[in-house]
């Protein structure tokens, strides 16, 4: 009958394993990190994506110096051939797949040819991103916002995980880690586009970590606080913060490889995430008032709701006036 529920007994003998591999890889991962490192790596096959720029050009050298293969993924081939030529002189062994992720056809046809390549993708990490800075109210005439960031952070990384992950599973051996930031668990206000595309992605990798938990494929994720890269640098106000170095994230994805650990928070974000629990309403307050203090500028087309419908000026259409005022 259709609606008979079958039961089977699940494998339970990974459990230990995992759980021992668990304990050996984190005291590795302090003791002996760039041994662990090597262990972890060497021979293996990496599909980097975002690979021309920030963290993920820096991660290129740290991850091909220490014996792994890397496949770099960006738009921009001069830079892509440029840290693979680098590489290669070093001694290490890199290849460049160009593409532009947002095209999800171009994923399946660099996955077909990176596996061609090579035969396997052992490590993938989905590092390209995209990030919006924008109130909600500014963006009522801007939905393509929230189809952009969608379209990289979330669907090209899945797009990439449908490809690679079959292979993977044959093997029943690979590790998808999942880029993502500690806004998921701060909210900061004017990242709605950006973040719900982050909150997307973390979603998928954790129903896929407790899918695959009895295997030997492995889902990462890493909430970054800000990074001092070229994604933050048109941000003014961020210039005169403390944010996190380009070295310091690499060293926390160095570590999410050895151990393989499901999540990468740090103080902030766990702070973030107990007051977003405990104290919701003061959490709430908190970013509001930090909303409000700082003024934002308009999109350079934005046209008041006043001028297009003839309606009363919004919130935004004051902010727009004072702004440019
Ligand atoms: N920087 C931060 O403060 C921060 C904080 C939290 C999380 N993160 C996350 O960390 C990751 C890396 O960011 P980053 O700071 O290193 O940024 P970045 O320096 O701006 O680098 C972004 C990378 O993504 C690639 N990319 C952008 N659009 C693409 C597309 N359509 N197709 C293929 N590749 C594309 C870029 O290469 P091309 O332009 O050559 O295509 C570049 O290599 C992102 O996922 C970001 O969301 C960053």
């Amino acid at each position: 009958m259709a609606n008979d529920i079958k039961l089977r007994l699940p494998h339970l003998r990974p459990y230990a394993a995992r759980l021992k591999n668990h304990w050996v890889w984190n005291a590795k991962s302090v003791l002996t990190p760039g041994q662990a490192l090597r262990e972890r790596v060497t021979g293996k096959v990496i599909l980097l994506t975002g690979a021309s720029s920030g963290i993920g050009e820096q991660l290129a050298d740290r991850l091909a110096d220490a014996g792994a293969t890397l496949l770099l993924v960006a738009r921009n081939r001069d830079k892509l051939d440029a840290i693979a030529h680098a590489i290669q002189q070093r001694g290490g062994k890199a290849a460049v797949y160009p593409a532009d992720l947002t095209d999800l056809d171009a994923c399946d046809r660099l996955c077909e040819q990176a596996l061609q390549d090579h035969g396997r993708v052992d490590i993938l990490i989905n590092n390209a991103g995209r990030s919006i800075r924008r109130s909600i109210k500014f963006t009522y005439q801007r939905f393509h916002d929230y189809e952009r960031t969608m379209q990289l952070n979330y669907l090209a990384s899945i797009r990439l995980a449908m490809n690679l992950l079959p292979g993977m599973e044959a093997r029943d051996d690979g590790h998808i880690i999942n880029v993502s930031t500690v806004g998921v668990q701060a909210n900061p206000a004017r990242f709605s586009a950006y973040l719900a595309s982050k909150w997307a992605l973390e979603g998928w990798t954790w129903v896929a970590a407790n899918e695959f938990a009895h295997t030997g494929v492995r889902f990462s994720s890493i909430n970054y606080p800000l990074v001092r890269t070229p994604m933050i640098a048109p941000t003014k106000v961020y210039q005169y913060l403390p944010v996190m170095s380009p070295e310091t994230a690499v060293d926390w994805m160095l570590d999410v490889i050895i151990t393989q650990n499901k999540r990468k928070l740090g103080i902030f974000g766990k702070g973030a995430l107990a007051m977003y629990y405990l104290l919701p309403k003061t959490s709430e307050s908190i970013v509001n008032l930090s909303y409000q203090s700082i003024f934002e500028e308009p999109p350079a087309n934005y046209v008041s709701s006043k001028a297009r419908r003839g309606q009363a000026a919004n919130s935004a259409d004051r902010d727009a006036e004072r702004y440019r005022g």
